[in-house]
């Protein structure tokens, strides 16, 4: 079976999504031919009543050791950075220190129970630390063999391009892959749809330029924005309101329907035709096998030209 171009995000195991409901989707995902899981150490705090986060993680570390094998056929990709320092509180962040970097991947291998991953990310932007600092902690975890490769999420493109020639000129590992919020419909620009905590969330034609420039993978995050593209208990946010997404949401309803899909398959196929890896969000199997049939749906170039062109 070929591997879908979809990262299963497992950012509510162990909260929203107990130990069950959790195996089951990594049960299918793998069954399915996935192998990318996404997690983060700081996961996921704000809905966890201690206000803190691992709970992804552990219920990752269970899994692994009640499927023996499974190991080695998935990739695991966790995040450091955003874990509160005061229970619970978003506003002040462990950041990206070479010792929050070493010291939080050593957490993130205890949870798992396992001694690498295979993509390690700067999760959020760190205005303490030099980001030369930073990218020399990610080079160091892969040079010591317990990250395979290293990435970088919500940051402006700038200051990644600062990490990747810090490390360029001094022969050590660059990133390579960004994780933004991303879907088929644009927020309005003066709309801040993560919140002044995560200014640069959401990519922009330059993430995606910058990325073709380097090389770098991107995986988006909130790619189905909640559900929102189908139900009716999910209404768009006020972010959403302009001309340019009524214009979207034609064309999206019409390549649906010529290809029996629904919206959101539609908007996974059209980020997977432009190579951009999705993060599915979902909460049960269904949810699963709708997006890896979206993921797996082939546009015709004349509908990726017409999604392309609207709005
Ligand atoms: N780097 C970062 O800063 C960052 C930030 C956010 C997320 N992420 C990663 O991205 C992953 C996904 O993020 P997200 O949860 O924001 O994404 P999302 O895919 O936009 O939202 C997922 C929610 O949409 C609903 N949904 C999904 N498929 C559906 C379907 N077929 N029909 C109806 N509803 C459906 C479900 O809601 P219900 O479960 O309520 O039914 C699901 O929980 C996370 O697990 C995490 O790994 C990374």
């Amino acid at each position: 079976m070929t591997e879908p171009f979809l990262a299963l995000g497992a950012m509510f195991f162990g909260t929203k999504l107990d130990d069950a409901a959790s195996f089951a989707l990594l049960d299918a995902y793998v069954e399915a031919g996935g192998t990318w899981i996404d997690t983060a150490d700081c996961y996921a705090f704000w809905v966890a009543p201690a206000g803190h986060g691992g709970q992804s993680e552990q219920v990752l570390g269970r899994w692994l050791a009640a499927r023996p094998g499974v190991r080695d056929r998935v990739r695991l990709s966790t995040k450091v950075g955003a874990e509160p320092v005061k229970p619970g509180d978003f506003s002040v962040q462990q950041g990206l220190s070479d010792a929050v970097v070493r010291a939080g991947l050593e957490g993130s291998l205890r949870r798992l129970g396992t001694d690498r991953v295979e993509l390690f990310w700067a999760h959020v932007e760190d205005l303490r630390t030099p980001v030369e600092e930073t990218a020399a902690a990610f080079a160091d975890v892969v040079d010591a063999g317990k990250a395979a490769g290293w990435g970088v999420s919500n940051h402006p493109a700038w200051k990644v391009e600062r990490m990747r020639f810090a490390n360029a000129i001094s022969g050590r590992p660059g990133p390579v892959a960004l994780q933004h919020r991303f879907s088929y419909l644009t927020p309005r620009p003066d709309h801040s749809v993560e919140g002044a905590a995560n200014r640069f969330g959401l990519a922009t034609p330059e993430t995606l330029d910058y990325c073709a420039e380097h090389g770098l993978g991107l995986w988006a995050y909130t790619t189905l924005l909640t559900g929102s593209y189908e139900r009716a208990d999910r209404p768009f946010t006020e972010a959403y309101r302009h001309p340019g997404t009524d214009a979207r949401l034609a064309v999206l309803d019409a390549v649906a329907a010529e290809v029996d899909s629904t919206r959101s398959q539609v908007v996974l196929a059209w980020l997977v035709a432009h190579g951009i890896r999705p993060i599915l969000g979902g909460s049960t199997v269904a949810h699963l096998h709708a997006a890896l049939a979206g993921v797996r749906l082939v546009l015709s170039d004349d509908q990726l030209a017409r999604l392309d062109a609207a709005g």
